[in-house]
């Protein structure tokens, strides 16, 4: 969308024609700030047009990007089949064409994987020359659902891994054509670091993640203790900066869970046990049942109590509930007989399809946390910031609160309310 906005020709293909009806009607097929407006104006201005047809598609384009997801086999390895169907539709199609194209891997793979798979796929399937013939490049993306636009407009970075020369200065120009003026840096380096650069990049954020949560974990056995003070404050070092330093339940999503699983299976094909990604992973896990220990240290016992949930998606700004904390607490709960009403500003049509009749929804907070014997703040939407402690003492049947993000004011909450949070 960025792309077709910024006045490219944008074709995206998909081997599913409903995904595909959907956008050429306008529809963005999931929920992301400032997409809609800006499929619309691409769709307005003819710069965008999706088609399950690849070989119409790639005749008239110069680059083509593989953006196939690939999730986790049952090992935690990476599943490579869609990178690999890709890789197949771009060879057939590049065999009928007479020009250079760029075939550019942004699906994130573990290291290899674009010379191993990728590049013999494609020469086969076109019966072409990497390098001579076609080029080839490796372009992970860094951005952040619910950011994403803004992400892909004001990166920290540009990686480029190339498999020759002529493949890199290619995808420089059009990255240059792209951003103008506010060329972000620029890095060209082969096809493994590349690779390489998008695992280690998310293994250091989710182990920022799982060090503070660690913190907070020490913190809540040390009387007077705040994670939040010592958090603001390591952050203030240069070195160790403020960003992804916030304790919570925990990270989900679709990358650090499944990118973090996925490089310890490809170093322990390598011979190497990757101790500490392990112990991040490990951590995590443990994470979100954090919140369930301090509802029954709140309020005890917690069958057929109800417990007022606010927040499902794995953050705010997302309807995504992929590996979110949320899951694994719901059903934690529902195991101890808890009685569940939930409320998400955007998830909850994917809840009801994960949850169905198990639990019951709330159309708005308020209306959530009505006669709950115990609030749980699981992700930390803007609109739950604004709730202050009288709202939980008019509302709730007692107010007993788990700030599981940390988004209240400590000593309010502690003066009014039965109240403990991550870290605390
Ligand atoms: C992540 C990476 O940030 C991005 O660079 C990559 O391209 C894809 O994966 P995303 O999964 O969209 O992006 O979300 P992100 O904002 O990174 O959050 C991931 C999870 O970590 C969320 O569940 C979030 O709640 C949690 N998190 C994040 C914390 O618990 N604490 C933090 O300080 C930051």
């Amino acid at each position: 969308m960025c792309f077709a906005n910024k006045g490219f020709k944008v074709t995206g293909i998909d081997i599913d024609s409903e995904k595909v009806k959907l956008i050429n009607m306008g529809k963005s097929p999931f929920r992301e700030p400032g997409l809609d407006e800006l499929l619309m104006k691409a769709l307005g201005k003819r710069l965008l047009h999706c088609t399950t047809n690849q070989e119409h598609a790639l005749e008239k384009s110069g680059v083509s990007f593989i953006t196939v997801g690939t999730p986790s086999l049952p090992d935690g390895s990476i599943d490579l089949d869609f990178v690999g169907a890709a890789s197949q539709s771009i060879g057939e199609a590049l065999k009928k064409m007479n020009k250079y194209h760029v075939v550019v891997v942004k699906s994130t793979v573990t290291p290899g994987t674009t010379e191993k798979v990728v590049k013999p796929i494609v020469e086969e399937r076109s019966g072409k020359h990497c390098g001579s013939e076609f080029g080839l490049c490796v372009n992970p993306e860094f951005l952040k659902e619910g950011s994403a636009i803004h992400d892909m407009l004001n990166p920290d970075r540009i990686v480029i891994g190339e498999y020759d020369k002529r493949s890199g200065e290619s995808l420089e120009k059009f990255y240059k054509d792209f951003y103008g003026e506010s060329m972000p840096p620029i890095i060209r380096t082969n096809l493994t670091n590349s690779e390489l650069i998008k695992y280690a990049n998310n293994a250091f954020l989710a182990t920022k993640i799982s060090f503070i949560n660690t913190i907070a974990n020490i913190c809540e056995r040390l009387r007077g203790a705040d994670v939040k003070v010592v958090a603001k404050s390591i952050g203030l070092d240069n070195r160790v900066s403020p960003f992804f330093l916030n304790a919570g339940l925990g990270y989900g999503g679709s990358c650090f869970p499944k990118d973090t699983k996925a490089l310890i299976a490809f170093s322990k094909s390598l011979g190497y046990m990757p101790e500490l990604v392990e112990a991040v992973t490990k951590v995590n896990e443990a994470q979100p049942f954090k919140a369930v220990d301090l509802a029954e240290k709140l309020i005890g016992n917690l069958k057929n109590k109800r417990i007022a949930i606010l927040g499902l998606s794995f953050k705010p700004n997302t309807d995504d509930l992929r590996n979110a904390p949320s899951l694994k607490i719901v059903n934690f709960l529902l195991k101890k007989e808890a009685k569940i009403i939930a409320y998400d500003p955007k998830a909850m049509d994917n809840a009801k399809k994960i949850f169905g009749v198990k639990i019951e929804y709330a159309s708005s907070a308020i209306k959530c946390i009505k006669g709950a014997d115990c609030c749980i703040i699981i992700t930390e939407w803007d609109v739950f910031r604004k709730l202050k402690p009288g709202d939980f003492i008019k509302h709730m049947k007692k107010p007993c609160i788990i700030d599981g993000r940390r988004i209240y004011n400590t000593a309010a909450f502690l003066d009014d309310t039965k109240f403990m949070a991550i870290g605390l």
